[in-house]
């Protein structure tokens, strides 16, 4: 049994300690937020915040994430109050299929968090991991300058 903090709620699951994480929060507490790509640290579609840095669950083994605190895209914001990266991806229409986006909105807020003043230089070397097949990065990188400005 593993003993994990979830979107600020304590959960336990019986499952393989060498699992990777994603398919523990996608199968076992349905939260789809994060999304399988590549399953290699390659794409960054499936990142989630582990104490408060961005990491990419289809790496980490559910037994490192023991004892920590996990967040998901469904635990950065919520309908009524949406983190300011989620409005600002609204505002500027940063999404085509989606399929990157979770991985885009927890990269971008890890990165954004407390640097109001970061430039667009860092915001393409931090963001660079994360891959878009649909071609949406130059909408991305204004959203997360947007939320950056505005204190995210
Ligand atoms: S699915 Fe984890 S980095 Fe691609
Ligand atoms: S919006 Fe389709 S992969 Fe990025």
């Amino acid at each position: 049994m593993a003993r994990l903090t979830v979107n600020g709620r304590g959960v336990e699951v019986d499952v393989d300690p060498s699992t990777p994480l994603i398919y523990v929060l996608r199968n076992d507490l349905a939260l789809n937020g994060p999304k399988l790509g590549c399953g290699r640290a390659q794409c960054g579609a499936c990142t989630v915040h582990l104490d408060g840095q961005a990491i990419r669950s289809c790496q980490l083994p559910l037994g490192e994430a023991e004892g920590r605190q996990v967040t998901t895209l469904e635990g950065l914001g919520t309908p009524e109050r949406p983190h300011p990266l989620q409005e600002a991806f609204l505002a500027e229409q940063a999404a085509q299929c989606g399929y990157c986006t979770n991985g885009m909105i927890m990269q971008g807020a890890a990165l954004i968090q407390d640097q109001p003043g970061i430039t667009e230089a860092e915001v393409l070397e931090g963001m660079r991991g994360n891959l878009c097949r649909c071609g949406t990065q130059p909408r991305v990188v204004r959203a997360v300058m947007s939320a950056a400005r505005k204190g995210a």
